[in-house]
């Protein structure tokens, strides 16, 4: 996939990955198609990836989990540019605690957001990108998406429905011309993902690490993508899998307390 001039689209662009991930697109010369809830960030983030390059950048306001809303983002861009050449499902929200305690509107929020959101954007576009036999998709998942994090129920089970959903896809679209990735984050800092300051979370990749990651897959979209240490722990995973699931679970369970 060559990039320069290539249509862009970026859902979750007013911060964290999301900015960080245009400006990477920016940089190489693609056109960008920003979608987010605030479009103040939105705007100030546009700007930036004006100076970093980008010859065409759009705003729009979004709310990845209303179908109509979604349908309405990748319509106005088709209507922008007449075509759509990669399309980032990043838009997602994280909630921590125990399950119990999950009010019934978090529920709601992390299905719509991170399931139904990529769900939505993905149907609006694949006809357009089918038609014309190319195109590349990319969802952002999470490491949480193939080794579950206790604390993170429902986040880690909305990850995994993502990763599911982008495989069976990708089979379905064998042999079309468009083509379906994932990308893993672990924790990554410059994101408002964390909203607690005072909660330590260890070691964070830099949200430029991740939109470098996205911005290799577009371009070598054969397989979905994971910073190199957590590919060794993915590796490791039928050996050391119970030991992680204890250690995790006992950093959070102490977290929360405090
Ligand atoms: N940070 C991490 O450690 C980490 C690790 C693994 C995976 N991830 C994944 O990376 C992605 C980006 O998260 P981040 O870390 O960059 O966090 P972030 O800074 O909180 O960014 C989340 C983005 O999603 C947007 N968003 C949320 N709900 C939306 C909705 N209904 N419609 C449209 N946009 C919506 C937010 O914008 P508005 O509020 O303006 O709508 C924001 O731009 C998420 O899918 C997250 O699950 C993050």
């Amino acid at each position: 996939m060559r990039l320069k001039g290539a249509v862009v689209v970026v859902t979750g662009a007013s911060s964290g990955i999301g900015e960080a991930t245009a400006i990477a697109f920016a940089r190489r010369g693609a056109r960008l198609e920003l979608g987010a809830r605030r479009l103040e960030k939105l705007n100030s983030v546009a700007q930036r990836c004006r100076q970093a390059g980008s010859p065409d950048v759009n705003v729009r306001l979004l709310d990845v989990g209303q179908r109509a809303s979604a349908r309405a983002f990748i319509a106005a861009t088709l209507r922008d540019h007449e075509r759509l050449d990669v399309l980032i499902n990043n838009a997602g929200v994280g909630w921590a605690g125990r399950v119990h305690d999950m009010t019934e509107e978090k529920v709601d929020e992390l299905i719509a957001t991170n399931l139904k959101g990529v769900i939505n954007t993905t149907q609006a576009t694949l006809p357009w990108m089918l038609e014309r036999r190319r195109g590349v998709i990319i969802n952002v998942a999470s490491v949480v998406g193939f080794r579950p994090s206790p604390y993170s129920a429902l986040y880690s089970a909305t990850k995994h429905a993502v990763v599911g959903f982008s495989h069976a896809l990708r089979g379905e679209l064998s042999g079309t011309g468009v083509k379906v990735c994932v990308v893993y984050p672990g924790v990554t800092g410059g994101t408002e993902f964390f909203k607690d300051p005072d909660r330590p979370i260890g070691f964070q990749y830099p949200a430029s690490w991740v939109a470098n990651l996205i911005v290799r897959t577009a371009r070598y979209p054969r397989r979905d993508a994971m910073v190199l240490p957590l590919r060794l722990a993915h590796l490791a995973e039928p050996v050391l899998g119970g030991l992680m699931d204890h250690a995790i679970g006992e950093i959070r369970r102490r977290n929360l307390q405090d």
